[in-house]
């Protein structure tokens, strides 16, 4: 098992490349699975999920190549597959992998996935991905940690409804209403911009999706899917992930290779809280912010405040007068971090679904455990403005989602080693 050393108090300056997005990348994968043609995906980030979905791929008989230099992954033609089954090896750490189930079905008229895994930050059933698959006609049984599905006419489309705007949900809705017998509309989506990726890229295959508002519209497919070359947008939860890493420590950090408009939220939060941003076309510079003002947040869907940066901001509220706060609406169990920073000395008390963050206690560096991913991060922005050195145990929470993070971190004048521990 890794962990990170980071030694606090250094002051940042560089600037840090924005790597492609993990929840882009992860349902644009399992999409794959609908395809007999070539697809090459690029900006793929380097992670940990990607290479477990890509070895899920691998399992159920995709062809697949990772070209680590050019940051692509290459899928090459395959007329059959060899298996309908994703095993809980593979999905026990990835949450994500239930995400296979609607491609699956859709091309052996059966399936059989593990129950997932993945973070631990509430109970994060499956629920609304079944209701999706049994309102397309499939049928649906769960035994021994599996999933049963089958659909021996094929899934029929029509309406769906998803009772819970949920970003997974969506995505199995639309990935399994490509090869419907008839088109489905689904009421009640989530737009988180990962999902807008996933129509565009299943649109460059050739199939005619709209979206209005919270309706997303799938025609049926009756062609095969063409070839592609896509390239995966943004993660914009890394790049707000560095923009809080600047407001606390830079003299001047440039976040690059990203669209503002799409963090648009994020950008106004800082701004309200008083840090210092100048926006560009395709880049946001954060400069050194002394003047950190209190806020209260509430996390919420797109285009609310992302849940997977509530961890990180919260390290921000730290610095700044007076008490802050953070509604938390997505998970019920989101709030893991706290303990930790408070054993570093931060003051912050939860109550039901609410953390107070009382600013101006001067953090020092401790042992501490990451928990999951987002949680595991926001512990590293507290070790860079901690005193002395913190260490970071559980690193691999982090990998699954940060590619090269010390790196990265490290370029801008950041302290941060890794150990085997
Ligand atoms: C995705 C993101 C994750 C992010 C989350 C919310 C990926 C790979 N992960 O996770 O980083 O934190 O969106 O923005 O894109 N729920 C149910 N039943 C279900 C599914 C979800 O009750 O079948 C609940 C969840 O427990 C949660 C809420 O719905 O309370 C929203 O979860 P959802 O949007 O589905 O999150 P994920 O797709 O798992």
């Amino acid at each position: 098992m890794q962990r990170l050393i980071i030694t606090g108090k250094k002051t940042l300056n560089g600037k840090i490349i924005i790597s492609g997005s993990k929840n882009a990348s992860l349902p644009i994968l399992a999409a794959t699975i609908l395809s007999d043609k070539k697809i090459i995906l690029r900006n793929v980030p380097l992670v940990k999920d990607v290479f477990t979905m890509v070895e899920l791929l691998n399992f159920i008989g995709s062809k697949i190549t990772i070209n680590k230099l050019k940051k692509q992954i290459i899928i090459f033609p395959k007329k059959k597959l060899k298996s309908f089954t994703a095993p809980y090896r593979l999905l026990k750490t990835m949450r994500a992998g239930i995400l296979v189930l609607g491609p699956i079905l859709s091309r052996f008229k059966k399936a059989k996935v593990s129950l997932p895994g993945g973070c631990a930050i509430g109970a994060r059933p499956v629920d609304l991905h079944i209701s999706v698959l049994r309102q397309l006609g499939a049928n649906i049984k769960i035994k021994n940690g599996y999933i049963f599905a089958s659909a021996s006419k094929g899934l029929k489309g029509g309406q769906i409804n998803i009772p819970k705007v949920s970003v997974g949900a969506t995505e199995s809705a639309i990935l399994s209403s490509v090869f419907t017998s008839k088109d489905t509309t689904i009421k009640n989506c989530a737009i988180e911009p990962e999902i807008i990726n996933l129509i565009n890229f299943l649109k460059s295959l050739g199939v005619h999706i709209e979206v209005k508002k919270r309706t997303i519209k799938v025609y049926k497919t009756k062609e095969s899917l063409k070839e592609t070359n896509f390239e995966i947008m943004f993660d914009r939860i890394e790049a707000g992930t560095y923009m809080i890493a600047g407001a606390l420590t830079a003299k001047k950090i440039i976040v690059d290779k990203i669209n503002p408009k799409i963090i648009q939220k994020e950008i106004n939060v800082l701004k309200k809280m008083g840090v210092k941003i100048k926006t560009e076309k395709s880049k946001i510079t954060i400069f050194a912010s002394n003047n950190i003002k209190k806020i209260d947040i509430k996390t919420s869907p797109y285009p609310g405040f992302p849940t997977d940066l509530q961890a990180q901001i919260m390290v921000l509220m730290l610095k700044a007068k007076g008490q802050s706060s953070i509604q938390e609406n997505i998970f019920e169990n989101r709030f893991m971090h706290v303990q930790e920073l408070n054993r570093m000395g931060a003051s912050i008390q939860i109550k039901k679904n609410k953390a107070y963050i009382n600013g101006g206690f001067e953090l020092s560096g401790a042992e501490v455990m990451a928990t999951d991913l987002r949680a595991s991060v926001s512990l590293v922005l507290a070790g860079l403005i901690a005193k002395n050195q913190t260490t970071i145990n559980r690193v691999y929470h982090l990998d699954r989602g940060y590619e090269n993070l010390e790196k990265k971190l490290n370029n801008c004048n950041a302290k941060i080693i890794r150990k085997n521990a």
